[in-house]
């Protein structure tokens, strides 16, 4: 008998009982492999006397596909067997208690993000995002802060290297220098974020939120800067009426600069915005400096806007009646779950910021 059908005999034998997968697998390389016997069996082809040749290359390529259709089939019969097993072995109890289900809750942080971002992209801001990780020069030199300023000392700033290169950023300004870089004006973006500096009490978090705030065009003055605080004020306490008080700052990167105070009273032990006579700040602001400006290669003589900086953690406490900032960020489930928002109310004006 010729070794090739002494070869098929073999394996037709060996496909024919009771394997699984793996041999199948394991036949398929003996045969097929690159070392494989009817491979090996092509290869002599060249050596075959012509008058031979023909005969022995169909005898051979109907082997090969002979085996190989059996091949198919068993894998085929192997799959079909163990699905057909699963089945069998696979009951369903449909007395079995349902399994809990815990849903999760939205933190007043991400809540406020989200209801901040809803507010002003209804007034055509666009969001934008920078790193946490920053370089010196976006978030100080860029913003027209000198070296010698007092934000740059040690004490506020968390530095990450020796040379001061690296830090993480100390506020969301930097964002301001990123978008107007890589675009052209005009600009009307916000920028929530983490930000961090070296400070920790009940009322500091070394980590904390803020969203920036960014408005550049062709008129833009103190008046809109006041109208869209205003506005955004209203909206986000969902009260008719605010009080509102400037008062005259400094800020390396606007000029002139403010801080924004809001009226509120304590009622029934409950603090009340936009009523009474005491005063709360909760935002920086000011129009932008012509060396930001010119730092990141917008023409003063055609644009000029402005900027704010608004604490987010500030606002969430307000809003939401939480009085100590630490428990924000100790991750207690318990009080996540009672101060928590439900993850499918997705904030929006129309529908309601906060239910
Ligand atoms: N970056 C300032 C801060 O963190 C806030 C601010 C932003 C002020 C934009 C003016 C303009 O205190």
């Amino acid at each position: 008998m010729s070794d090739i059908i002494k070869i098929k005999e073999e394996y037709i034998s060996k496909l024919n009982q009771d394997i699984d997968l793996n041999q199948v697998n394991q036949f398929k390389t003996e045969l097929f492999g690159k070392n494989g016997k009817i491979s090996n069996e092509f290869k002599k082809m060249g050596s075959i006397p012509a008058d031979v040749r023909k005969k022995f290359a169909s005898d051979l390529n109907a082997i090969k596909d002979e085996i190989q259709n059996l091949i198919s089939k068993k894998i085929q019969e192997i799959e079909i067997q163990e699905i057909n097993l699963k089945i069998k072995n696979e009951k369903v109890d449909v007395t079995l208690p349902e399994r809990s289900f815990s849903q999760g809750r939205i933190h007043p942080v991400s809540q406020v993000i989200d209801e901040i971002s809803s507010i002003f992209s209804e007034i055509g801001f666009n969001v934008e995002e920078g790193p946490d990780v920053e370089n010196e020069y976006n978030n100080f030199s860029a913003l027209n802060t000198p070296e010698n300023h007092p934000a740059r000392d040690m004490h506020d700033t968390f530095y990450l290297d020796k040379n001061k290169e690296f830090l993480l950023r100390t506020h969301t300004s930097p964002v301001q220098v990123r978008t107007m870089v890589k675009g052209k004006p005009p600009f009307k973006i916000i920028a929530p974020g983490r930000t961090y500096r070296s400070d920790s009490d009940q009322t500091h978090s070394p980590m904390f939120h803020q969203v920036e705030g960014l408005h550049i065009d062709k008129n833009i003055n103190m008046g809109h800067l006041k109208g869209c605080l205003n506005y955004f004020i209203k909206e986000f306490f969902e009260v008719d009426k605010i009080k509102m008080r400037f008062r005259p700052s400094h800020f390396p990167f606007t000029e002139p600069s403010a801080e924004v105070d809001i009226g509120y009273e304590v009622k029934d032990g409950k603090i009340v915005i936009g009523e009474g006579n005491k005063w709360l700040e909760i935002l920086g602001c000011g129009m932008v400096h012509p060396n930001v400006l010119k730092n990141v290669k917008v023409d003063t003589l055609k644009y000029q806007g402005y900027a704010f900086g608004i604490g987010i953690d500030r606002l969430a406490m307000l809003k939401y009646g939480i009085n100590d900032l630490r428990a924000f960020f100790e991750t207690d489930y318990r009080w996540l779950n009672h101060f928590g928002f439900d993850p499918l109310d997705v904030p929006s004006s129309y529908r309601g910021l906060s239910r």
